[in-house]
């Protein structure tokens, strides 16, 4: 991108208030930079929808006591087996947690952040979780 080159080059020649636009631009471009951070994209949208139940990060503890932290969930499934849950509205079965209806998008942004926070890693297609701890699945009921 031309914009962008010229930019790099004032940076280059120690111009800094324009070496800071240039590094706080893609922030500032919202959408667009977002779709290429698809983590970043997955975590803004779990912290927003999800966040004030579910802690939504690799620490601490859930707002809400029954809502999982989430990076326990893969202990439980396959973060995967949640995009079809997403995308066609995730019922907890809680009459607390509201249905979630994603764009597909927004649902791998969702899926890959949600891997990134995983303390267990992903279990492989067709195996159990290494501690899989007897729950039940969140439709049950
Ligand atoms: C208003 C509070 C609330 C919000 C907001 C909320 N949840 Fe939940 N969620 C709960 C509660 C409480 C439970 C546990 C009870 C249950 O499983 O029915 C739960 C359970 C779940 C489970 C099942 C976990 C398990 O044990 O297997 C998943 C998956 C889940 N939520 C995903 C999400 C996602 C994704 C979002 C955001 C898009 C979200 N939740 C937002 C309250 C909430």
């Amino acid at each position: 991108m031309l914009g962008k080159a010229a930019l790099g080059l004032k940076c280059g020649m120690g111009v800094a208030a324009l070496c800071a636009l240039s590094l706080a631009l893609p922030g500032l471009l919202g959408p667009l930079a977002a779709e290429k951070d698809l983590t970043g994209r997955g975590r803004v949208l779990v912290e927003q929808n999800c966040g004030r139940c579910h802690a939504p990060g690799k620490e601490g503890d859930s707002p809400h006591a029954e809502a999982r932290p989430f990076r326990t969930l893969s202990s439980k499934y396959p973060v995967e087996d949640l995009a079809e849950s997403l995308a066609e509205g995730i019922v907890s079965g809680h009459p607390e947690m509201p249905i979630f209806v994603f764009e597909p998008q927004d649902v791998a942004a969702i899926i890959d952040y949600l891997e990134s926070i995983q303390d267990v890693p992903a279990a492989a297609p067709g195996e159990a979780p290494a501690e899989a701890p007897a729950e039940t699945p969140p439709q049950a009921e």
